[in-house]
């Protein structure tokens, strides 16, 4: 299917998500959104595809939420639409993304790479949230999500100096989960996303959601939570094949159910 701001293919088993918008550097605007959403909705309906990419151009993989399309709007507006809650949708994804980033991701840009399940940096990655430069502050989600991944006092320092983190920073602090050369960070990424979608898919997807539920349940309820799908899992062929290739020395082929 074409979108007008991002480029959405499928390569294998992978649907890759480019953003598309070289003008502006990738600012996420109404339309980018709806484009995102659309797109991992149709991947994750998509029996032929197990994981997905997201990613953008060398020099920036979004440079923030639309300064110009948002800068006129007034209190009511942005109440009444709830301005922002659509990238809850995005997040609902049930197969994993990954965020492959080069360049800028900030603001919005980095709310959305910290949407995806895990980030893959290319050297040449910059991550920010300089709302605090603009007169605001985050809200796709990153004085929550930063928090979580590199602790309070970084979070703090980079959303009240708006400064950017490079990517050895952010592999350091926990922000992504790899550094790679900017020139293999998609072919990187798509083997990462190729590796996931060859195993199998309902094994994948719980374990995808055991590791989000850590952010809501206490331990207690965590461990608990993670050991009922473990155990739901022996009712999987895939756990049946996935065990019986080990002990027989060979390759599983996962039939995802
Ligand atoms: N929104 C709208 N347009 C943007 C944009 C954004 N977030 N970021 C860049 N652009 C546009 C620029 O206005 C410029 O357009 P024109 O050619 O029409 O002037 C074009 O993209 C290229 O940008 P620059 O000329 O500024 O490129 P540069 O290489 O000199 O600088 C940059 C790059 C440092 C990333 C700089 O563009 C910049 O600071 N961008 C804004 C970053 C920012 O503040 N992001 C946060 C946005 S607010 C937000 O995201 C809220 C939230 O929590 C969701």
């Amino acid at each position: 299917m074409a979108y007008e701001t991002i480029i959405a293919e499928t390569r294998g088993k992978v649907g890759l998500i480019t953003l598309n918008r070289p003008k502006a550097l990738n600012a996420l605007n109404s339309q980018v959104l709806a484009d995102i959403v659309a797109a991992a909705k149709a991947f994750d309906a998509d029996d032929g595809v197990g994981a997905m990419v997201v990613t953008g151009s060398e020099k920036a993989f979004a440079a923030g939420a639309d300064i110009k399309e948002m800068q006129a709007k007034s209190y009511v507006e942005a109440y009444l639409e709830d301005f922002f809650v659509g990238w809850e949708e995005f997040t609902r994804a049930r197969k994993p993304v990954i965020a492959a980033v080069a360049g800028y991701a900030l603001g919005g840009g980095c709310e959305l790479a910290m949407m995806c399940d895990f980030i893959i940096a290319a050297d040449s990655a910059k991550f920010g949230q300089p709302e605090i430069t603009l007169g605001v502050m985050p809200g796709m989600g990153g004085s929550q999500r930063l928090t979580r991944f590199v602790g309070k006092s970084k979070a703090m320092d980079m959303v009240l100096t708006g400064r950017m983190m490079d990517a050895t920073e952010a592999e350091r602090s926990g922000l992504v989960s790899r550094v790679v050369p900017a020139a293999d960070l998609v072919e990187e990424a798509m083997k990462a996303a190729e590796k996931i979608a060859d195993f199998s898919l309902p094994a994948v997807i719980m374990a995808k959601e055991a590791v989000n539920r850590s952010y809501d349940l206490t331990l207690a309820e965590g461990l608990r939570f993670e050991r009922r799908v473990f155990h739901s899992m022996f009712a999987l062929d895939d756990q049946k094949e996935g065990m019986a290739a080990f002990a027989e020395k060979r390759k599983p082929a996962f039939r995802n159910r």
